[in-house]
């Protein structure tokens, strides 16, 4: 069985992180999204594994390198353009070849891995096998209609829902799924949807078998989703304190404190983690929060949030929550005159004053 990472995507949803960086690297708990996903795969005893990538090819093929840190071996499979899940298997046709494969979105988390979903296809091999979740918001999802435990209906993103069961961002399938994809037309947002091509396994009387999630999943596509990511996994963290802490710091709770890191006159209340060499100094790092390497605190206060590396958060009168901070931005107390506020943002970026 092959592994299939979709890591490309268009990450409209995450902007402007997404202008300058690829949404599956995005870390969680300091650990880039896509990470979780290639470790679930390998752990399901696969070590084959295509990542689809896009735009940001370059900056995942860095992050993943050939796989060999990971003990995978990955093959890179460049879809020229966003046209849709369906899409991206049929670039990844050549890798496929004629074998079964995971098909894996590489912005999905899933608590508990992939293995056991794994070993039931492989032992009943139906032709495909999806994950279904059960969701309070069915309208932004892929949803399933069942009949008498079987999928009768799919329907990408439906205005009226006729269920709250949502495709979770991991598939199975064997070999037909390609001539299922290549029989397929663009949605009307020209893009060729999976749930089309696994309808089309359905309507020519493939088997299509349902699994349900009960586990924790995330897509981390959006904000508040990322957020709930970072959030669950931190809340799995053990207390580890590799940097220094010193003695007028509190640690409380499961704090990961990474080699390098200093707590100076500071008070972490976990679940947390403080990166590789960051500095946290005279400042409340407050539970849900993940400081990457290389950043900076400075008499600030902070909880809930994402902030990515190298960036400096400065003499922040009031408690910064609920946010996600890309690489090498400066947050601060602005010293000139008039007093005003000076921002250099980003399109569609988001600030919340008080
Ligand atoms: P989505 O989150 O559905 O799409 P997107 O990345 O374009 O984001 P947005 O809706 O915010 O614009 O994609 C799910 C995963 O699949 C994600 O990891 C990106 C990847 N993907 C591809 O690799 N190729 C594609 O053509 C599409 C649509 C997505």
């Amino acid at each position: 069985m092959k592994g299939l990472i979709l890591s490309g995507g268009k990450g409209t949803r995450l902007r402007p992180i997404t202008y300058t960086s690829a949404k599956q690297l995005v870390p969680v708990a300091n650990k880039p999204v896509l990470f979780y996903g290639i470790e679930a795969i390998r752990d399901a005893g696969i070590t084959d594994i295509g990542i689809v990538v896009g735009d940001t090819k370059e900056e995942v093929m860095a992050a993943v390198g050939n796989g060999s840190g990971f003990g995978i071996k990955v093959t890179y499979i460049e879809q020229p353009e966003p046209l849709g899940l369906a899409h991206a298997v049929l670039v990844a046709e050549d890798f496929l070849k004629d074998d079964p494969f995971v098909m894996y979105l590489g912005d999905n988390l899933i608590l508990g891995g992939i293995k056991e979903l794994a070993q039931e296809f492989m032992r009943d091999r139906p032709n495909a096998q999806i994950l279904l979740a059960k969701v309070t918001n069915p309208k932004q999802f892929g949803v399933a209609e069942l009949k008498d435990g079987k999928v009768v209906r799919l329907v990408e993103k439906p205005s009226e829902p006729k269920s709250d069961l949502a495709l979770v961002g991991v598939y199975m399938f064997d070999k037909n799924i390609i001539r299922a994809a290549k029989s397929i037309k663009p949605s009307t947002r020209g893009e060729l949807e999976i749930t089309d091509a696994i309808q089309f396994l359905i309507d020519q009387g493939y088997t299509v078998h349902p699994h349900m999630v009960n586990g924790w999943w995330k897509d981390t596509g959006k904000l508040e989703d990322m957020l709930e990511a970072n959030r669950m996994v931190l809340d799995s963290l053990a207390t580890c304190i590799h940097g220094h802490v010193d003695s007028s710091s509190t640690v409380e709770f499961k704090v990961v404190v990474e080699s390098g890191a200093e707590v100076i006159n500071s008070v972490v209340r976990g679940p947390a983690i403080i990166g590789r060499n960051a500095r946290v100094i005279n400042s409340f790092i407050g539970p849900f929060t993940s400081i990457d390497k290389n950043v900076q605190v400075i008499s600030s206060e902070i909880e809930h949030s994402i902030v990515l590396e190298g960036s400096i958060i400065k003499e922040v009168d009031r408690r910064i929550e609920d946010s996600l901070v890309g690489r090498n931005v400066e947050v601060g107390k602005s010293p000139l005159k008039p007093t005003a506020y000076r921002f250099m943002l980003g399109d569609n970026s988001k600030v919340g004053l008080l």
